[in-house]
């Protein structure tokens, strides 16, 4: 190895460090576009994600410009009509327990930076609604899955999206997952042009909002001792 290459290595930790740790979802964006050029080198970097036998399951739609005003026009359409079309179907008890305090930590925590009381359901429909206009993004792009997926796609396309996650914010590109926009699959194929593919997530970026309150918010993370052991 290159005393270039020992350098490189014994930096790395400290690079993931800071790109891991450097990542958050964000909330409210710059309407600045993401050059082209920039969009084509992220997306590129993502898809050395790793999958099952190297299937790479994920196909991705990236959508800005007028697409992604008129893509957000019918979501919010489809919204105020309750028009939901679920791909994964969602369950209330899907979560339990120690996933649910968790989960109720963190719409606590949102909702308290975005000044919203538990009980103004109105602040929080026009929360949902502005994420339906990508929390202001000028891109999304969404992750789609074959028709058959099942469970080891998913954790296929789960690597791909955090693989993406982490290539934007190491080209200092905002963003945020949404699994809400997985509730509006059938508007999103129609307005796309998409027959035969599953929706899972979207991911909105683009530069951030440094001014808003909302992406100053850190979502803290459980101890190593809760969720890993080692065993000898
Ligand atoms: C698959 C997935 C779906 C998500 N869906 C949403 C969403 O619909 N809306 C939203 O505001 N954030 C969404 N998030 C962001 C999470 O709330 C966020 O990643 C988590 O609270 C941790 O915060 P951090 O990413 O800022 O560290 C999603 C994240 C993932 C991985």
């Amino acid at each position: 190895m290159t005393d270039q290459g020992t350098t490189m290595r014994n930096h790395l930790p400290g690079y993931a460090e800071e790109l891991i740790r450097g990542r958050r979802a964000v909330r409210s964006f710059r309407p600045d576009p993401v050059p082209e050029q920039t969009m084509r080198a992220v997306f590129s970097l993502a898809g050395a994600a790793p999958s099952n036998s190297n299937t790479q399951p994920w196909t991705i739609e990236v959508v800005s410009g007028p697409a992604r005003d008129r893509l957000s026009r019918a979501l919010l359409a489809a919204h105020a009509q309750q028009h939901l079309s679920v791909d994964f179907p969602y369950r209330d008890d899907l979560y339990t327990d120690l996933h649910r305090l968790r989960r109720k930590h963190f719409g606590e925590t949102i909702y308290g930076a975005l000044g919203i009381a538990r009980d103004d359901s109105q602040a929080r429909e026009a929360h949902n609604a502005e994420s339906l206009r990508f929390y202001g993004a000028p891109h999304v792009a969404l992750i789609f899955a074959p028709p058959a997926t099942d469970e080891r796609m998913a954790a296929d396309i789960g690597m791909y999206g955090q693989t993406l996650l982490l290539t934007l914010t190491a080209y200092g590109i905002a963003s945020c997952p949404q699994g809400l926009l997985g509730f509006y699959g059938d508007t999103i194929r129609h307005q796309l042009g998409i027959t035969d593919a599953k929706l899972l997530f979207g991911v909105s970026f683009g530069y951030p909002d440094p001014a808003a309150p909302v992406n100053r918010t850190r979502i803290p993370r459980a101890n190593l001792c809760e969720t890993t052991r080692f065993h000898r």
